[in-house]
């Protein structure tokens, strides 16, 4: 391979410079600011020429606006004569739409992932998205890294032993038997549901000791923090002595977290996908070791 370049996407300046500084890379900056109508001006000054270029660009909240700058840096980087495009794309927005649930809706993971392939990035690296198999395609590689187990580490770190560890939805029996073994707690899955028209959202504990225990909630995303709600109170109400919440992309929108304390929840955990004051677990380690061979 020839040489490699970390670009620092306005998103993800911090995370790329972590991982650019433990792979041993050149980290180079892409210049950002907003015209005063809002367009976003970028300016990137290094020679890519003949280089796998690493992009950093994760797609959080302005979703638009970070996925826009991401397809426009990636065509640049291919334009400029980079050999390849690698996008690091920590939290991937979209990836909750993977399917047409109702009739007519746009699958839009489907359509940012063309976009994406049509801008030239060769591989795609993300961190848990929401359905891994919904980023396979022909014409782009996809690598999704599962922090579960950081996680839950990072959890346990600030709180000691947990009993059990639960996690709602399709994937929670996937997320809670990872976090368990990483931990050596108990696991369990809840059940979860949530209306496609109005939005309200189901919890059900299946048949799992909770009384007394100190349980570890964990979740891919807290966006409303509707699941997390109900999901603690649903324990809180079986008796469970304390729930600590963490998930690996903290979009809190709104005041998500302050409602998923009041509910019940001791603390609220996440990584830094998404960066807050709640982002106390980083996926540094995990990305570096997935862009080590990539890059090596
Ligand atoms: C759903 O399948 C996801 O794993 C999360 O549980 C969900 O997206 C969280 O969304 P909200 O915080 O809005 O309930």
């Amino acid at each position: 391979m020839g040489s490699v370049i970390v670009v620092a996407g306005p998103a993800s300046v911090h995370l790329s410079r972590r991982v650019a500084s433990a792979l041993g890379l050149e980290a180079v900056e892409v210049q950002h600011r907003f015209f005063p109508d809002g367009e976003s001006y970028l300016r990137l000054e290094c020679d890519v020429s003949g280089k796998t270029a690493v992009l950093f660009q994760g797609t959080h909240p302005p979703q638009d606006v970070h996925a826009l700058q991401l397809l426009m840096l990636s065509r640049t980087l291919r334009e400029r004569g980079a050999s390849e495009v690698i996008a690091v794309v920590p939290y991937l927005a979209y990836a909750r739409q993977d399917r047409e649930f109702l009739r007519g809706e746009v699958v839009s993971l489907r359509q940012l992932l063309g976009l994406m392939a049509d801008s030239g990035v060769g591989t795609l690296v993300t961190v848990n998205p929401h359905s891994p198999w919904a980023l396979e395609r022909e014409d782009m590689r996809s690598v999704a890294v599962d922090v579960t187990a950081e996680v839950a580490r990072g959890a346990a770190r600030f709180h000691g032993r947990f009993d059990l560890v639960a996690s709602p939805g399709k994937k929670g029996e996937r997320m809670a038997r990872a976090a368990g073994e990483a931990i050596g707690a108990q696991w369990t899955s809840l059940t979860s549901s949530r209306d496609p028209v109005t939005g309200r959202v189901e919890v059900i504990v299946p048949e799992a000791r909770v009384e007394g225990r100190r349980v570890l909630l964990i979740d891919d995303i807290v966006s409303t923090g509707g699941t997390m709600v109900e999901a603690v109170r649903a324990l809180r109400s079986l008796g469970a002595s304390e729930v600590v919440v963490a998930c690996v992309h903290g979009l809190f929108v709104g005041d998500a977290a302050r409602r998923i304390v009041e509910s019940g929840a001791s603390a609220v955990h996440s990584t830094d996908t998404v960066t807050s004051e709640h982002s106390r677990i980083s996926v540094a380690g995990a990305l570096t070791e997935a862009l080590r061979p990539m890059t090596a």
